[in-house]
């Protein structure tokens, strides 16, 4: 697919003078009064680059890992010279990454040692930890209105019982959950297994996480949250791993980057400088049938996309840059094009996993599926009402009305269907996100998907006058599970339903069968 010739501006290929493109500033008055200057942030490519630390088990039996995890705030050296409150997976932004293996369950007990309000924006400081990409119980998936105050903890379950991917927990509180995964309440979570070690794919040091984000900061070097009346949160600073626009050094080698958007509101399009192709081999559920090679890449928020760049077609001393050539409806900034450099610098240490075999995973169940006459279809429609974000007319606060009975769809365990995603507004897109289930991306407006989206996934970009078919097969589990809009502004605000796997009553309540308890809690 071809770059547009605005796309090689903002590349820079034309040269130096490139980006005289017109550029909105600040979000809003309040924030632009309080915004901290543009010469105060650093200059891109000179903080150099770093990933999460893993979190490690307080303690493994037989069958299970037990991790412990405090939700606090922090502080943290962002912009260089300034501190930064953060509120952290155990007080840092992103988390700490967790490393799983498949067959092996997780007890991930989380405490809410948060102040009870926050001192600036004012909210009650809940949350719900959502393990995003996995097939959790009612009970431990982050349902947003099973809730977790300050001075309680809840044990979340996590089976791990999936094909190898690319998870993230990040906090899904009712009402909240923008401020509290802006405020830094994100991480990620690497699920592996055999099939997928198995593959000469870089793996180790070469299996590099990128989480990507934009924030704004004040003057003191705050974090600015404006939701711009509820459309969307956009920040001038593009942070990889919690730092603005790092510089990482490689190897002149293939490196497998696990890239997740973590962002509240800002949808990315990523580019190389040197205008070479990504490598897809992952999508949300894990692997792909096959690697997927694509020049530019639009990545709506809570979407993952594993991609392979080779660094042996350049020069020790080259430095290639991952730009952002911006997506319809994000408010773009001019510092919001770049996002990181890869400085060539040595020679590879190691030349293991470094192929891009042409099978990757044949056993992607969801990729099997195929629109057979019949399968039943439903259609959702994700549009703003008397301003409110509703699917289908309806909102969370509905739900809630109801008695968290009210479902959207209530297919029965193992059947297939097709669910339509329709959004008719030129003015926003919807990543929209189905819990539990790995789906099949079948079309766009009649279109096939772009190749890159041909894998397993758990949320899909519906466009601006984009109507998207996805397939899929509910289960393993019973009960209600949520679907939304991912931009989390507009899920807080209320475009969220639930549907429910079985009948009426079916599996765990998501609110009651395992509800947070006030701290202290026993030993795990
Ligand atoms: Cu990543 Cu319901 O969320
Ligand atoms: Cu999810
Ligand atoms: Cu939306």
């Amino acid at each position: 697919m071809g770059l547009s010739r605005r796309d090689m501006l903002k590349l820079g290929a034309f040269g130096a003078a490139a980006v005289a493109l017109p550029l909105e500033r600040a979000a809003s008055a309040k924030s632009a009064t309080d915004r901290i200057a543009a010469s105060k942030l650093p200059k891109p490519y000179t903080v150099p680059f770093a990933v999460p630390p893993v979190l490690e088990p307080v303690r493994k039996d037989a069958t299970t890992d037990f991790y412990s995890v405090t939700m606090r705030p922090g502080q943290a050296e962002i912009l260089p010279g300034y501190q930064t409150e953060v509120w952290g997976y155990d007080g840092i932004a992103p988390g700490p990454t967790v490393r799983a293996t498949r067959g092996r369950p997780i007890v991930m007990r989380q405490i809410n040692g948060l102040p009870a309000r926050h001192p600036v924006l004012g909210f009650d400081a809940w949350t719900s930890v959502h393990l995003h990409g996995s097939a959790s119980l009612p009970q431990y998936d982050g349902y947003a209105s099973d809730i977790t105050s300050p001075g309680q903890y809840k044990d979340y379950r996590y089976p791990n019982n999936q094909n190898a991917r690319t998870l993230w927990y990040h906090d899904h509180g009712v009402h909240h959950t923008a401020e509290n995964a802006y405020l830094g309440l994100a991480a990620m979570y690497v699920l592996t297994d055999p099939l997928e070690q198995s593959l000469p794919i870089p793996h180790g040091r070469y299996d590099v996480p990128l989480v990507m984000r934009d924030a704004m900061f004040s003057s003191t070097g705050a974090l600015i949250f404006d939701d711009n009346s509820h459309s969307g949160v956009y920040g001038d600073v593009i942070l990889v791993n919690g730092r603005p626009w790092p510089a990482m050094k490689v190897e002149r080698r293939k490196y497998r980057f696990r890239i997740l958007n973590a962002a509240i509101s800002r949808g990315f399009r990523w580019a190389l400088s040197t205008g070479d192709d990504f490598v897809v081999i992952g999508t949300d559920g894990g692997l792909m049938r096959a690697p997927q090679r694509t020049r530019e890449l639009r990545h709506g928020m809570a979407e993952r996309y594993e991609v392979i760049i080779d660094f042996s077609k350049y020069k020790i001393g080259e430095r290639v840059l991952l730009k952002n050539l911006g997506v319809k409806n994000s408010r773009d900034f001019e510092t919001t094009f770049d996002v990181m450099a890869f400085d060539v610098a040595a020679e590879p240490t190691s030349l293991e996993g470094n192929a891009i075999p042409d099978v990757l995973n044949p056993d992607a169940a969801a990729m099997d599926l195929s629109p057979a006459p019949g399968i039943k279809t439903r259609k959702f429609e994700f549009v703003r009402k008397n301003g409110q974000w509703t699917i289908n007319g309806i909102t969370w606060q509905d739900v809630i009305d109801s008695g968290y009975e009210l479902v959207w769809a209530d297919p029965g365990l193992g059947d297939t269907e097709i669910w339509e995603f329709k959004n008719t507004s030129g003015g926003w897109f919807h990543p929209v996100h189905i819990h539990l289930v790995d789906f099949q991306v079948l079309d766009r407006n009649g279109n096939p998907p772009f190749a890159y989206e041909r894998g397993p996934k758990d949320v899909v970009y519906v466009g601006e006058n984009e109507t998207v078919r996805v397939i899929t097969t509910f289960g393993p589990n019973l009960g209600r599970y949520m679907i939304h809009c991912h931009n989390l502004v507009h899920e807080d605000h209320d475009m969220m339903a639930q549907f429910r796997v079985g009948p009426p009553g079916a599996g765990p309540d998501p609110r009651l069968a395992a509800p947070a308890l006030l701290l202290p809690a026993p030993p795990l």
